[in-house]
């Protein structure tokens, strides 16, 4: 198998600097290597040293960028690219007048391989080596992501979204047909390459306590999935909520109820919490994941990144597309930061790459695997170029630590500072 090293300045972790201070876990080496055999990473560590111990490896030197680990998405709709960045609505208007006619066209199997292959494609040019991403109810739209997913090796997650009421006749499936529709797909897919399978109820709204029901005696068969849904994102959705579900104390409770709180569940928002909702989401070691730049865009609220983390809670970092305004996970950090400091923190930029990629990864339960520099990790990398354009150029050039000199391309890059992307010891 091919040995390759890669040069550059390099960036790892081997701790949470969200829970523990950032010199303590965060580790960078301005004349850094890392050393790649087949699919995974063998060894980080210094240029000279790799060079001299691995005469035949194939180098690729990339001077002064930056190599990273790969960015992971914690949640996104990839049917919802096409209409990324449309005007005027928040959450309910925005589902119903947007959203809910592009997923109705993911009946077309055709229709959905090619959105499926333009999201992962968009993704790697912006650095995102792994996608969590809702599908839409049709089983074919499941088919096409994985399948689009396995062409470029890419690890990812996804799931059949379910909803039967609140959405219209062309997109709601019933409680045992969502049943019987996840649980092919996830014998289909779950562990098979790279996909991971997530069972996915689209919000409590959109559900019927039946379906709600199917859906958790699903993953109490099928506990090595994940499960993904939507939690507390606007208030008007959390008062629906309270109305649909009379009795129930809070939001969290209509999943808890049905057997969807686990330590393999991820809460997309989750902006709103109660108390109780914050308590229990710790204790049973879910997930919640921060869409900033989506819950700027659709009007939803700041989320308490700091606080929350202080408890304890797991957190990932999403770009939520199509409620998301961008691909990029350097812009999701930006907005992160930005929400980070109207809450009244300023999150370091170790943090903000922290969360962008061992900490979504954590969330997925995948640590170690994916989005980690380090020896056994797959070699899914970004190398990013941090004076991508004059005006990130300028201000790097006066930088005088790593921090200062990646902390305006967490602020102003895109696309364009994604210098190379490596999936599993491939260059894309
Ligand atoms: N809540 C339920 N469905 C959605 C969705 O597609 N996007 C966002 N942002 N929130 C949701
Ligand atoms: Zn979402």
């Amino acid at each position: 198998m091919t040995k390759h090293l890669l040069l550059g300045q390099t960036l790892h972790f081997t701790g949470n600097p969200l829970t523990t201070a950032w010199k303590d876990c965060a580790h960078h080496d301005s004349a850094g290597g890392v050393l790649i055999d087949g699919e995974r990473i063998v060894v980080v560590g210094s240029a000279a040293t790799l060079k001299d111990e691995n005469p035949d490896a194939k180098i690729t030197d990339y001077g002064s960028a930056l190599i990273t680990a790969g960015f992971v998405d914690a949640h996104m709709h990839y049917p919802q690219t096409g209409i990324i960045a449309s005007w005027g609505k928040q959450l309910i208007d925005w589902l119903n007048t947007y959203t809910f006619p592009e997923e109705a066209r993911f009946s077309d199997r055709a229709y959905a391989d090619q959105i499926a292959a333009q999201t992962l494609d968009l993704a790697l040019a912006h650095g995102t080596t792994t996608l969590t991403s809702f599908c839409t109810i049709h089983p074919e739209s499941v088919d096409a992501f994985f399948s689009a997913a396995a062409t470029r090796n890419m690890a990812v997650v996804a799931g059949k979204t379910c909803m039967d009421r609140n959405a219209p006749d062309n997109l709601r499936d019933t409680a045992q047909s969502a049943y019987e529709d996840s649980k092919a797909l996830l014998q289909k897919w779950h562990g098979k390459g790279r996909a991971t399978y997530a069972i996915t109820p689209r919000f409590s709204p959109t559900s019927t306590p039946e379906q709600l029901a199917a859906l958790g005696a699903l993953w109490a068969e099928h506990p090595d999935t994940l499960m993904q849904t939507h939690l507390s994102e606007q208030l008007p959705e959390i008062d629906w909520v309270k109305s649909l579900y009379a009795g129930e104390q809070d939001y969290l409770a209509t999943y808890e109820k049905f057997g969807l709180l686990g330590e393999r569940g991820l809460y997309g928002h989750a902006i709103h919490l109660e108390q109780r909702e914050i308590d229990r989401l710790r204790e049973t070691g879910a997930a919640t994941i921060h869409c900033p730049t989506s819950n700027c865009f659709i009007g939803s609220g700041l989320f308490d990144l700091m606080g929350l983390a202080k408890t304890g809670l797991n957190i990932g970092l999403a770009t939520d597309t199509g409620g998301g305004s961008s691909f990029s996970m350097l812009r999701t950090m930006a907005a992160a930061y930005e929400i980070g400091q109207l809450r009244g923190t300023a999150l370091h930029p170790a943090q903000l790459m922290w969360l962008a990629t061992e900490g979504s990864a954590r969330t997925l339960h995948m640590q170690g695997k994916i989005g980690h520099l380090g020896p056994g990790a797959m070699a899914d990398i970004t190398v990013l170029d941090l004076g991508s354009t004059p005006a990130i150029a300028q201000r790097t050039n006066r930088a005088d630590s790593i921090w200062d000199a990646l902390f305006p391309t967490i602020m102003m890059g895109d696309d364009r500072a994604i210098k190379d992307v490596w999936v599993a010891g491939q260059k894309h």
